[in-house]
């Protein structure tokens, strides 16, 4: 029996769940797929629909219920499906919309829903809407695009720039107009002052809810109610405002989740988006503990070294701020961002101990945590040595722009050896066959060279894999409801090599300790907890039962010690 009950029919609610604010999939788990990396079925080297379907048992195994798929619309794939011309048709290369259909199905026969990647800031240049706003400035489709006249010396309208690099205006020679674009120059963004454009996204999104689908991630979402003269792009003065009417219209009715990709939210902003009487979405993702490795002038293209008091600092900050409104999401990497085993962990000797560590972090916080492909196998970062073999047009951009810059070729390659976004999108390395059994053809981008150790086959072999502890925490969620509901208590907070918590419920207490180095370590306990004893949930060391006036700690040990009465 599945507990999404779609928008259509009346929800089932538990009502006492209705009163204390909890919902079915709050000890859900999370599992991101980026489809081109994912598993390839036809051997053209691109991951595809039929893809996913063959590896649903993989995924019903591992225990989750809810797939984030990233888009497979139509697309020209300037920005790998960021870039949608018709979204409510799949893109060839990844199959057909009775394919989709039929995915979204046999999830569903394992307790699993589709979340679709929602991408409304902007649409392809191959839109039909944007191929007709081309056509003349009086055809009924311009204004869904944001035009400008050019400034009075005939240049841009103003110096507004894309994070894809160059200019974020575009100059339309037929009409003398420039459009807006914050992404690539072919990912022209929506007007969203226009209600007519509002009409259609919603009509778009109730087809799709219709089909069956879990809800919507939304790309970019915070940028929707931009302010173009102003220059105010993210957080602009109508964005909650759409953001409430959209739920009114569409998915608000039934019990699906959202969640909203928002780079510039605070925790106040995320009270706004996810506070159930809001009315908004289920939960953002906020990327302050990614930004905060940032260089302050070459962004991610210059990392500052981990730092673990900094990390600490916003992860309190952020459970404390949503200890009793809204709700978290919990992640440590996506397809935009690295490897989370090697931005947090350790690539090297301790692999394996440090993504098993990480893993126990997220999954003992409050809130939802995502698992992003190949994270629950250790998957790391890629380092090729051309830029040649990149294929994300950010890296590719920005690595021509900063060239020019005077920035040097070791220096950006350092940068997307460390944050580049195809780091999180070689191919998902299923075994130690030619391109880790991605496909029986050339791959769109260069499998890691690794795949021979790390693969999900050796992982399901082996016991004591990173596999099997992220398939046993994604259980303990389900089990302990202290996991998903206990309050968030910093413990030894001003320990430099330690992050530890306490997570309690009712009378239900349990101690979550990680050491985030490679280092043996000493730890005083605190006087109160020294003979505090109990169920050992998870470690990746020997479990641990109780605890002492000091403990000596592994290289990366972690473990959650349930406190018994
Ligand atoms: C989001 C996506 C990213 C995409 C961008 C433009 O940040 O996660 O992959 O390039 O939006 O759609
Ligand atoms: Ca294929």
């Amino acid at each position: 029996m599945t507990r999404f009950v779609g928008r259509i029919s009346a929800a089932s609610s538990d009502k006492k769940g209705e009163k204390s604010g909890k919902k079915w999939w709050h000890n859900a788990v999370v599992y991101q797929i980026y489809p081109r990396s994912f598993m390839d079925s036809n051997g053209d080297g691109i991951g595809d629909i039929n893809g996913i379907i063959s590896k649903l048992d993989y995924l019903q195994q591992l225990g989750i219920n809810l797939i984030w798929l990233s888009p497979v619309y139509r697309s020209p794939m300037d920005d790998n499906g960021y870039d949608i011309s018709d979204y409510e048709d799949i893109a060839a290369e990844f199959g057909s919309m009775a394919q989709m259909e039929s995915l979204i199905a046999q999830a569903k026969q394992r307790d699993i829903h589709i979340l679709m990647d929602l991408v409304v800031n902007h649409t392809s240049d191959e839109h039909p809407w944007f191929i007709e706003a081309l056509k003349s400035k009086d055809n009924p489709y311009r204004d869904y695009y944001i035009w400008r006249k050019p400034a009075a010396d005939g240049g841009q309208p103003n110096d507004f720039h894309s994070y894809f690099g160059g200019s974020g205006w575009a100059f339309d020679e037929a009409s003398g107009e420039y459009y807006l674009h914050q992404f690539s120059v072919r990912q022209p963004d929506l007007n969203w002052e226009n209600p007519r454009v509002h009409g259609e996204v919603h009509a778009m999104m109730n087809r799709w809810l219709a089909k069956g689908i879990g809800g919507f991630r939304m790309d970019v979402i915070d940028l929707i109610g931009k302010e173009v003269d102003a220059q105010i792009m993210a957080n602009g003065k109508n964005l909650h405002a759409l953001i409430r009417q959209m739920n009114r219209a569409t998915f608000g009715k039934g019990d699906a989740v959202t969640v909203g990709e928002a780079w510039s939210a605070t925790p106040a902003d995320a009270l706004l988006y996810s506070g159930v009487e809001r009315e908004e979405l289920s939960m953002v993702f906020q990327f302050d503990h990614i930004k905060q490795f940032w260089d302050e002038h070459a962004g991610k293209w210059r990392s500052k070294p981990f730092e673990l008091a900094s990390f600490k600092a916003v992860i309190e900050k952020w459970q404390t701020a949503l200890a009793h409104q809204g709700w978290n999401s919990l992640f440590w990497s996506n397809h935009d961002l690295p490897r989370a085993v090697s931005k947090f962990g350790d690539e090297g000797e301790f692999r394996v101990a440090s993504a098993k560590m990480l893993a126990t972090a997220l999954h003992c916080l409050k809130g939802t945590p995502y698992i992003y492909q190949g994270e629950e196998i250790g998957m790391t970062n890629v380092r090729y040595e051309t830029i040649d073999e990149y294929r994300d047009i950010e890296s590719l951009n920005l690595y021509q722009e900063r060239l020019a810059e005077g920035v040097s070729h070791e220096e950006m390659m350092q940068g997307i050896h460390a944050n580049g976004r195809d780091n999180a999108r070689t191919p998902m390395q299923w075994d130690d066959s030619p391109n880790a059994g991605f496909t029986t053809g050339t791959p769109w981008i260069t499998v890691n060279p690794n795949y021979r150790e790390i693969n999900v086959a050796a992982a399901l072999a082996e016991p004591d894999s990173i596999l099997w502890h992220y398939q046993k925490l994604v259980a303990l969620r389900k089990q302990y409801p202290v996991l998903v509901y206990g309050d968030f208590q910093p413990v030894l907070r001003e320990h430099p090599q330690v992050f530890a918590w306490l997570r309690a419920l009712d009378s239900e207490r349990l101690l979550v300790i990680n050491n985030f180095t490679a280092e043996h370590l000493t730890l005083d306990i605190p006087h109160q907890m020294q003979n505090w004893h109990g169920e050992c949930l998870i470690s990746n060391y020997a479990p641990r039962d109780r605890l002492a006036v000091s403990i000596e700690l592994q290289p990366y040990e972690s473990f959650a010690l349930l406190i018994g009465r």
